[in-house]
């Protein structure tokens, strides 16, 4: 109690220290309890004392409190986050318990490295049926979310002759950060309204892998049309180039049926992530990694050396809530509500005339709104952000940044109410201004 009235800075630096006799009758206890409280504070260095001088509060210990003050309101329309409120606590809680209850005493042990067979047999139907892929669960790893998946990928390819990386330009800076750092050399390849720019691949035959949003292209929001769907795969067979596809919000289309994967067209030299970081929620980093048999052994051997298996307990809980159709029938509420969601933003930056320009399709859990060019980006990004609003610049996603290129908003939309997308344009009307 003493010790974190002075962390806290309760009893500031040079505080002299009541006598023992009072702080004993403040506290109702004895005075030899004080006492060694003091003895105890003075040998951890936070008080001291002198001879005739008494006791005093140390300098440098106070006000280092270590527990961050809830004071900030939380960040909102961050790209890429989920209606957090919606996580499924009952059906999580009845899957989870289910999984406890049946699981078999081999199945604490350290398991399979490729994650639980269990999970990556429903895993394979539900992407097959899903996401039109093609998925062998002999051939599958379950993941701590996309980002371990690519941390693998980036090992396995930093082992080869090719360390060199194609990623798409805008692209999200955590994943080209990731590879980066995991010791590749990221070359940026433009996007345009058909995604990534497949003739603007430089020296294909020096690359190790390609990093592809092709549902949803990270932040741009377009989706790979079928002509560069076809000429990618036919420069990763030409050149034996690993197409990495990061399908992180595929599920999420809200103006037709979601539109297949990459891998299902070519499983032969695609990679498919994904993870229920948009669906469910990030804390569980539950993500899956299927790819060809050239690639896993390698993979699977990188998984034991990282981190022997995974969490048995939540494989098997998502496993039983995908075998009872728990999780379908979660993603299509979320669907829903990310759809009004989506609409609702789009007609209100309309409604306010903000000359914004909203890119990409309707789907997944974020849209781009390009600012008009005389508007600087950074001003904008700042003004949003002292409201609350965590949004990300488009110019933070870009490799190489050429100046004549107008800025953008990357708005995360699905974890805002109704009422917060009305703020949000409201602020950004001033902002704009
Ligand atoms: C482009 C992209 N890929 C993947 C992810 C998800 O990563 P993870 O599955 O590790 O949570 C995100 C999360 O924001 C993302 O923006």
């Amino acid at each position: 109690m003493l010790r974190e009235l002075i962390r806290t800075g309760g009893m500031p630096a040079g505080t002299l220290m009541p006598p023992s006799r009072s702080v004993a009758d403040a506290f109702g206890v004895s005075r030899g309890v004080v006492v060694t409280a003091y003895e105890q504070l003075l040998a951890e260095g936070f008080l001291l004392a002198r001879q005739g001088s008494g006791t005093w509060v140390a300098d440098s210990v106070t006000g280092a409190d270590p527990t961050p003050k809830p004071s900030a309101p939380p960040p909102v329309a961050r790209p890429g986050l989920p209606d957090l409120g919606g996580f499924p606590r009952t059906r999580w809680l009845a899957a989870y318990r289910h999984a406890l209850s049946t699981m078999s005493n081999a199945d604490f042990g350290y398991g399979d490295p490729r994650g639980h067979e269990r999970l990556r047999v429903e895993l394979a139907g539900h992407l097959r049926r899903t996401r039109g892929a093609v998925v062998d669960p002999e051939l599958m790893l379950v993941v701590n979310g996309v980002a371990e998946g690519l941390a693998l990928l980036a090992d396995v390819v930093a082992a080869t002759e090719r360390r060199r990386i194609a990623v798409e330009d805008p692209a999200s800076p955590g994943a080209r950060d990731l590879m980066a750092r995991r010791g590749l050399t990221v070359v940026g390849v433009p996007v345009d309204a058909e995604g990534i720019v497949a003739d603007a691949i430089p020296e294909p035959a020096q690359l190790g892998a390609i990093l592809l949003t092709p549902a949803h292209q990270y932040p741009t929001g377009v989706l790979l049309s079928a002509t560069r769907r076809r000429a990618l795969i036919e420069l990763a067979r030409t050149h034996d180039v690993m197409l990495i596809e990061d399908d992180y919000d595929g599920a999420f289309r809200y103006d037709r049926n979601p539109v297949g994967c990459l891998q299902g067209l070519a499983p032969d030299v695609t990679v498919l992530l994904g993870s229920v970081s948009k669906t469910l929620a990030p804390a569980l980093r539950l993500g899956w990694l299927a790819g060809p048999l050239a690639w896993h052994e390698r993979l699977v051997d990188r998984r034991v050396i990282t981190n022997l298996a995974g969490q048995a307990m939540d494989q098997l809980a998502f496993a039983h809530l995908l075998l009872t159709g728990g999780y379908d029938k979660h993603v299509r509420q979320m669907r829903h509500r990310y759809r009004l969601r989506r609409s609702h933003l789009v007609a209100e930056l309309a409604a306010a005339r903000l000359d914004v320009v909203v890119r990409g399709d309707a789907s997944g859990l974020h849209l781009l709104a390009e600012l008009p060019p005389r508007v600087d980006e950074r001003t904008v990004l700042s003004s949003l952000r002292l409201n609350g609003f965590d949004v990300q610049g488009l110019s933070e996603c870009r490799l190489g940044c050429p100046p004549e290129v107008p800025g953008g908003l990357i708005i995360g939309y699905a974890a805002l109410a109704p009422t917060s997308i009305t703020r949000l344009v409201s602020a950004l009307g001033k902002a704009i201004d």
